[in-house]
């Protein structure tokens, strides 16, 4: 695998072979972060479709004995506002693939999809979270979460922040309602916002298959895009397969 520091977005793109790969090296950046602290772990999934490799990779015996489930806590970075068991609910994903298997229950901290509506569940998940990091301000020495784990979307949104909506400009608030999203599934979304994911030693983009490619090259040209904005305070890391990968950054 090599790495390349991208020059406009200050990320780090890192080239794998494919998608097989790339969930791989994933999975060893998860044990990586975890294995660097050696006290209570944060970490951030995303939904999508891009970490489940990733996810039961965790499951299996190869991961699943390095990782000290009882000191890993596991949040999600957005969800859409259906029930937990919904096939679309994205902790309810990463629940099936490896976390009922693998976590303590009181380990695992879902967005509150039962609430009203999905700006009282994006209140509830904002006070969960802050009292998990025992305080309302985020303090840059701190951060919240150990690892986030992200994916883009075609029109170049990440978690449930799309271009042009008013969560993207965010910055009081850890977590927001999203009361339509932007591109499928059109069901109304919850979604942390850019401080909150921000608040992290690393920030882990998983982008994989020749469909992405076209929006990772606008995400690498610097274009203004919810995507390119969501930086860690620490580490920024595009993991991409060759398939994804712009024709520029072919070849490493
Ligand atoms: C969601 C996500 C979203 C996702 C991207 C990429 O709830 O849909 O959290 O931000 O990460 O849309 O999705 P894929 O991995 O399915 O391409």
């Amino acid at each position: 695998m090599a790495g390349r520091a991208h020059p406009r977005t200050h990320a780090k793109v890192m080239a794998v072979s494919d998608a097989a790969a790339l969930a791989q090296a994933a999975a060893e950046r998860v044990t990586a972060r975890i294995a660097a602290n050696g006290d209570r772990v944060a970490i951030c999934l995303t939904g999508g479709s891009s970490p489940t490799e990733l996810y039961r990779l965790l499951a299996t015996d190869r991961y699943r004995n390095q990782i000290p489930w009882d000191r890993v806590h596991w949040f999600i970075g957005d969800e859409r506002f259906v029930s937990a068991d919904d096939p679309l609910n994205n902790m309810g994903m990463a629940r099936r693939t490896f976390l009922d298997r693998c976590a303590p229950a009181a380990n695992i901290h879902p967005i509150p999809t039962g609430a009203a509506d999905p700006r009282e569940a994006a209140r509830r998940y904002e006070s969960e979270l802050q009292s998990f990091y025992g305080a309302n301000e985020l303090v840059s020495s701190r951060p919240l979460f150990d690892l986030v784990l992200m994916g883009v979307g075609p029109d170049g949104h990440t978690a449930s922040l799309f271009p042009d909506y008013p969560a993207i400009e965010e910055i009081e608030r850890w977590v927001v309602g999203v009361p339509q999203a932007h591109v499928e599934p059109f069901v109304p979304r919850v979604t942390l916002t850019l401080p909150a994911l921000a608040s992290c030693r690393e920030m882990l983009f998983e982008v994989s298959g020749s469909e992405k490619r076209t929006i990772l090259t606008r995400v690498l040209d610097g274009e203004n895009l919810p995507a390119n904005r969501a930086r860690s305070t620490g580490e920024t890391i595009w993991l991409v397969d060759q398939a994804a990968l712009p024709e520029n950054f072919r070849g490493q």
